[in-house]
């Protein structure tokens, strides 16, 4: 299945790079990624602005700082994303969150970080791709620059219009990653356009069944990230343990993989060099907050968020 473009999406400069209703075919995307446009400068990830600082503060910040508390881990994962090289308007995009919508920040670096570590231990390419691989963390939400900051920040329930914008990020950040990357095909547009997939087709945009390990991995941190965190909507987030336990009950459910959640568990139990003794429980002890009107529509229907 396609993706369709359902509002239209514009470059940094308000440039329309695609219209409502375009059909995202391989053939137009194969056009879109060969038209003439002007390339970027590039900079290093972990170079530009507070990044790096930013950075190494999430890794002191639970859950993280019990994820990544062994010093051996920061550095492996720190030297990998030393390859990362990313065309400015990313970093615009990302000045923009961090003065705008800290979170969305905040998660676009630590999603990075988590992803790095968890494909460490899951592909056994990646020590070679290490630096193309983590493209994906900064750029697996580069769509939502398209979602007004008052969509974002709702601390109410969402109308069925504001979550069909919300979640149009994916289709949005796909056209963006390839615009910007000149690349539809490679796995930092899949990962843009994918990351909201389910293994059993329940998830969006496309409502494909999810088989690729490598953009699995970005679901899961996503879907962690965003249940431990604060936000707008969920004033007080989901406890670890209770996050961890959501998790497991997807994979048991089938929306996502075992792997990289077993991997998740054991770097949460601090024994990241132990992953395949890991025994999960299936036990669900935690209870989820109570203000939480995150997957509650204000137009009375139910869907997740995110
Ligand atoms: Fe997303
Ligand atoms: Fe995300």
């Amino acid at each position: 299945m396609e993706p369709i473009v359902k509002y239209p999406v514009y470059d940094l400069e308000n440039q329309l790079l695609v219209g409502e209703g375009t059909e995202l075919s391989p053939d137009f995307m194969n056009g879109f990624c060969r038209e003439k446009r002007k390339s970027y400068p590039s900079a290093q990830l972990l170079e530009y602005g507070d990044i790096e600082k930013d950075l190494r503060q999430q890794f002191t910040t639970p859950p993280y700082n019990v994820i990544f508390a062994r010093e051996e881990t920061k550095t492996k994962v720190l030297a990998v994303m030393e390859h990362i090289r990313l065309p400015l308007p990313v970093f615009q995009v990302m000045d923009y969150f961090r003065k705008n919508d800290f979170h969305t920040y905040r998660h676009m670096l630590i999603i990075s970080a988590l992803t790095t570590l968890i494909l460490d231990h899951l592909d056994p390419r990646y020590s070679s791709l290490a630096g193309e691989f983590s493209h994906f963390g900064p750029l697996h939400d580069l769509g939502k620059y398209t979602v007004p900051l008052a969509v974002l920040m709702e601390n109410k329930p969402l109308t069925i219009k504001e979550r069909d914008i919300l979640r149009h990020h994916a289709v949005a950040g796909y056209v963006l990653v390839s615009h910007y990357l000149k690349d539809h095909r490679g796995l930092a547009s899949m990962i843009a356009l994918d990351h909201h997939e389910r293994r059993n087709g329940t998830g969006y945009s496309r409502g494909i069944e999810q088989e690729n390990l490598t953009v699995e991995v970005t679901t899961v941190c996503d879907i962690y990230d965003a249940l431990i965190a604060q936000r707008p909507y969920r004033p007080i987030s989901f406890d670890n343990r209770t996050a961890l336990e959501e998790l497991t009950w997807m994979a048991r459910q089938g929306d996502i993989s075992w792997e990289p959640v077993q991997v998740l568990v054991a770097y949460n139990r601090q024994k990241g060099t132990e992953v395949e003794e890991i025994s999960i429980s299936m036990e669900r002890r935690g209870k989820p907050p109570k203000q939480n009107v995150y997957g509650i529509l204000a137009d009375e229907e139910r869907g997740d968020r995110m």
